[in-house]
């Protein structure tokens, strides 16, 4: 049986008298009450967003994501298109045509982007690698930024400057890419203040993962970002939040409350936004009934997002895709291998770690995060006006 949200149990759950409601004008009480309140609905009426990351060919070849994206979503990350593998995959052969098929869509439907993202060692592009190398000219890295900015700055307002810049085993907790080899510790606040110079009204992000479990090395991560974090601050370098990817696992051990609100409070504490940018989850036991594997991935995701949401320096979540059928966690879906999950005759093999099923069928993880967004950060924070945008049917 779906577990049903109806507009009072919802309302109920609040504490939130329907008589109350009414005095905010909440158009979305007028609706029956078995509908369902959309993710970004709910999202919005605390004061928060939700989104996903999405590619515009999919969401242009498949209806039924192309309506949950319509229906649950108010940011978009474009998972592929923005990245300079993709722009620029041969020294100066821009290819923007599905950046800008996205753009369009998004303004479209008034939809936000986050640029994910300008500098991340895994998709520069072996060219532009073997210049770096080469010819030690950060001018060629300010091109990229520049060029990309320059087109989207319009556009896209939030942008993941520099992804996946820690490594806890790393000199100074930083990993060793090209950047780092190339420039030094330095490209770091070089990459923030020419994005700042390039596109002053944005908001500027670094973004990386793995900060969510309570074990020895996911700390040794915490503290290494907070020591970037803390030195890009006092170097007055330009930053005005982070993502954490939140890429959870099952059997990745334990999420510790104080541990995890403490890793926030002490990011909020340096006046940064916090992004939930990449949320989803990796299973381990594909052979256990569906039912239990969608419980142990909710169960995993509420245990997080219940202290994240806590945060009020948190702003929005943004899972990383949908629907099963386009998780990069399912097979082939981003390897490039033969098989796509769309060729995959048993859904089962299918990681079952976002809000929707292979077949859009919202699922118990779904539900988990209606009820973590509609987490009261203050009655300030609570959005009477603006409501669901659109219910799911
Ligand atoms: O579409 C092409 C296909 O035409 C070609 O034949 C094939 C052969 O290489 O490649 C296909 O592109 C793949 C693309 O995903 C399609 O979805 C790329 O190889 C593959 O590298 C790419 O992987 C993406 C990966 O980032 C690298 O860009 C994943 O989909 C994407 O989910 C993943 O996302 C990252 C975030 O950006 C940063 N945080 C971690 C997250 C997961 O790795």
């Amino acid at each position: 049986m779906q577990h049903q949200l109806t507009r009072r149990s919802f309302l109920a759950g609040l504490g939130i008298a329907p008589a109350a409601a009414a005095v905010g004008h909440i158009d979305w009480l007028s609706q029956q009450p078995s509908h369902r309140v959309s993710l970004t609905g709910t999202a919005e009426i605390f004061g928060r967003f939700f989104g996903a990351a999405v590619q515009i060919n999919q969401i242009q070849s498949d209806e039924k994501l192309h309506e949950a994206v319509l229906r649950d979503c108010t940011y978009l990350t474009p998972e592929i298109h923005l990245k300079w593998d993709a722009v620029e995959p041969r020294q100066g052969a821009y290819s923007f045509s599905y950046m800008d098929r996205l753009v369009s869509f998004a303004s479209s439907h008034k939809f936000k982007i986050r640029g994910h993202t300008l500098l991340w060692d895994e998709s520069t592009p072996r060219w532009a690698k073997e210049r770096l190398v080469e010819t030690q000219d950060w001018r060629l890295v300010r091109k990229h930024i520049s060029k990309v900015m320059s087109r989207y700055g319009h556009a896209i307002e939030e942008w993941d400057v520099i992804n996946e810049p820690i490594d806890a085993n790393g000199k100074d907790g930083l990993r060793e890419n090209v950047f780092l080899r190339t420039f030094g510790p330095a490209y770091v606040a070089n990459a923030l203040r020419d994005a700042r110079s390039i596109a002053p009204q944005a908001k500027l992000f670094i973004n990386d993962y793995g900060f969510e479990y309570d074990n020895p090395f996911e700390e040794r991560r915490r503290q290494s970002f907070l020591k970037l974090l803390r030195r890009i601050v006092s170097e007055c370098a330009p930053l005005d939040g982070v993502g954490l990817q939140a890429h959870l696992g099952l059997g990745r051990g334990k999420i510790e409350p104080s541990v995890l609100h403490s890793f926030l409070q002490k990011i909020a504490d340096l006046g940064l936004e916090i992004v939930i940018t990449e949320l989803d989850v990796k299973e381990t036991d594909f052979s256990a009934p569906v039912e239990e594997r969608d419980q142990w991935v909710a169960d995993e995701a509420r245990g997080f997002l219940d202290i994240a949401l806590e945060q009020s320096a948190m702003k929005g979540v943004v899972a990383w895709g949908l629907s099963d059928r386009h998780s990069w966690l399912s097979p082939g879906n981003s390897t490039g291998a033969g098989t796509t999950s769309a060729t995959i005759r048993d859904k089962s093999m299918l990681n079952r770690g976002l809000p929707y099923d292979a077949d859009f069928r919202p699922k118990l993880l779904y539900w988990t995060l209606h009820d973590a967004l509609a987490r009261r950060r203050s009655l300030s924070g609570i959005n009477l006006n603006r409501g669901a945008r659109r219910s799911a049917a």
